[in-house]
């Protein structure tokens, strides 16, 4: 019988995995870990315990004291923000440690089998500017051990705090690991630190009413909007875990995991104005790069300078044969980001408050949905000047067929968040007229 433990089971990752598990014959019994109550906790394979990851190994032992199984596999996906990377790395750092010797206390780590970490894509820098790409799982692999910290004393990242806590962790303890690196995911969860669909979804559904003719300027930058990515469907990601923690060749490896197609804004913002019943402006970038002439009024952001030396300058000067690619001025050259309509500013506009505040109203929607949409989140994924293009071949090689379809994610994911009473019901928004 095989157990499976969920950590930030009630995070945009940690729910998909708890709904993959449930269709999954495979785990007879889950356990769902975290400080509020998922909503899977009525289901009969499911027992939730509550759990804080930042009290002591031995307060979470008592907490956990109920988790037993012949065979365990823990997916860990908890996660706590915080804009000061050194503090992150403590921060989620200490909650993994913590948890993993809480196990130990209680005994069940003799039954761990494997644990499969949720990481993503600042694994590459994509946080501090343009990585090389498409990216590999080898990318960083210039001489054993090298971390990109090493050369370009970049800032502390959690996920190499994360991942040499779990390597050691697991080799003394005998179990398998697997990391994963997921790009912007797209999926359902309630108020969490990082939500692509949400914001996107609102910033639609609310500048049709508040936007003059209904027209939905993409608010990021022109690069951007030209620009190619891809994206990681949240249940995509959970399938791809499932997975992991069974492949035997995936033992002890790291795995990007993106949807297996590549996107790109200028594709993806049309249909983006066509479900949400808006228009495609005839100019979409009037201002420019530079913004010099805001669009109907909203304040363009500044441009924000990245890390210099941006991600890419790691391969581009390695003197390492078969790494480096020999274009050592691009070293010189920090990424930025640009929004033309700083969607931060723009949620607290009046005209905007007063359409959010009308849709609310009508269908009542959640309030809260709104005060905790990551727009910084959305600023960032729609400002970048570079591309994100995340290879699949490792996993591809090793078995790994999933695939999804990105606009299909997005779909999915706004249908969900519709049907939860965070965006309006389709049907209604589109007989909505602009109030501007
Ligand atoms: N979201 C994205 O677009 C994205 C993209 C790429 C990579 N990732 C990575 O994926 C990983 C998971 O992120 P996510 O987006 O799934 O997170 P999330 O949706 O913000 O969820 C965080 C989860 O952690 C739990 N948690 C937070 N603090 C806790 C504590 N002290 N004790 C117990 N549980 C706690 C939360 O539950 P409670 O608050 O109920 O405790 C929640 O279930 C992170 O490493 C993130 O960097 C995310």
């Amino acid at each position: 019988m095989t157990t499976a433990v969920v950590t930030g089971a009630t995070g945009l990752t940690g729910s998909a995995i708890v709904d993959a598990l449930l269709k999954d014959n495979h785990y007879k019994q889950i356990y769902t870990l975290s400080r509020s109550q998922p909503s899977t906790a009525q289901n009969s394979k499911v027992t939730h315990a509550h759990l804080d990851l930042q009290s002591s190994a031995s307060d979470m032992s008592k907490d956990l004291s109920s988790v037993q199984g012949d065979e365990i596999i823990v997916f860990f996906c908890a996660y706590l923000a915080n804009p000061d990377e050194a503090e992150a790395a403590k921060i989620n750092g200490g909650m993994l440690k913590n948890f993993l010797e809480a196990l130990e206390l209680t005994g069940s780590i003799k039954s761990v089998k494997r644990i499969v970490l949720t990481c993503g894509l600042k694994q590459y820098g994509v946080h501090l500017g343009m990585p090389k790409q498409p990216m590999h799982e080898d990318d960083f692999n210039v001489s054993p051990g090298l971390r990109p910290g090493d050369k370009f004393s970049w800032p502390e990242n959690f996920y190499y705090t994360q991942q040499d806590i779990l390597t050691s962790h697991a080799v003394k303890n005998g179990y398998s690991y697997v990391t994963t690196f997921p790009q912007d995911v797209l999926g359902f969860a309630r108020h969490n630190f990082m939500n692509e669909c949400t914001a996107l979804g609102l910033y639609a559904s609310v500048g049709k009413l508040a936007h003059p003719n209904s027209e939905l300027p993409f608010p990021g930058s022109k690069e951007c909007y030209l620009a190619f990515n891809t994206w990681t469907s949240a249940k995509l990601h959970a399938k791809f875990c499932l997975w992991a923690a069974r492949a035997p060749n995936a033992a002890d490896q790291m795995f990007n995991v993106v949807n297996g197609d590549t996107e790109s804004w200028m594709n993806l913002w049309p249909r983006v104005c066509a479900r949400f019943g808006c228009k495609v402006p005839n100019s979409m970038f009037p201002g420019g790069s530079d913004g010099e002439r805001p669009w109907w009024g909203f304040s363009a952001s500044s441009r924000t300078e990245l890390h210099s030396p941006p991600p890419v300058a790691v391969q581009a000067t390695s003197d390492v044969p078969g790494i480096g690619f020999g274009m050592p001025e691009l070293a010189e050259k920090p990424s930025s980001l640009y929004s033309q309509i700083d969607t931060e500013k723009w949620a607290k506009d009046e005209r905007v408050i007063k359409a959010w505040e009308t849709l609310r109203d009508k269908y009542r929607l959640e309030q809260k949905a709104w005060e905790k949409a990551t727009w910084g989140f959305l600023t960032f994924v729609l400002g970048r000047d570079y591309s994100n293009v995340v290879s699949m071949s490792k996993a591809r090689k090793m078995g790994w067929n999933g695939y999804e379809d990105t606009w299909d994610a997005f779909e999915d994911a706004f249908r969900e968040l519709e049907a939860e009473g965070i965006l309006p019901p389709l049907n209604k928004l589109k007989e909505e007229k602009s109030l501007a």
